[in-house]
């Protein structure tokens, strides 16, 4: 398997409580690298055309608000298997589902404030990652 990069945020709910390393650590532990990573304010834009695939659906408006009420830290992850593989260690989407040892398991609050967010494909890994850094960003 070739190497491939995934993108990853670190969400609000998290950056308030100060998990940033917290989360890095699991992250990092899992053999994943960080190769670019910057804390961030979201513009209401930027997120409404983020998440521009969930824009009909009820939450939308709550998950717009949510991810532009504080801090977030945008990161590319890179290593075999990246998207898969960070998926396994966020765990799934509601932490009352999420594996042991997941990052949304440790840490989450709920399924709307759910810590962290990582792409599902690598065409949308590449979407999204183009969406917040340049290529001299990110130096792996
Ligand atoms: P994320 O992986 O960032 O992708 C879309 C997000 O929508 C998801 O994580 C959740 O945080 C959020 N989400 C999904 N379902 C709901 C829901 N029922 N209520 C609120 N937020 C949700």
């Amino acid at each position: 398997m070739a190497i491939q990069r995934t993108f990853s945020i670190i969400k609000p709910d998290a950056t308030e409580r100060n998990l940033t390393g917290a989360i890095n650590a699991v992250i990092e532990e899992s053999g994943l690298r960080i190769v670019a990573q910057k804390r961030i304010i979201m513009a209401r834009r930027e997120a409404e055309a983020f998440y521009a695939v969930h824009k009909e659906r009820p939450f939308f408006g709550e998950l717009v608000d949510f991810m532009v009420s504080g801090p977030v830290v945008v990161q590319v992850l890179e290593g075999e298997n990246a998207v898969l593989r960070y998926r396994d260690v966020m765990g799934a989407t509601n932490p009352a589902n999420a594996a042991e040892g997941t990052i949304r398991k440790r840490f989450a609050r709920s399924i709307g404030e759910n810590s962290v967010h990582g792409s599902d494909s690598p065409e949308n890994a590449a979407i999204e990652i183009a969406q917040f850094f340049s290529g001299n960003e990110i130096v792996g």
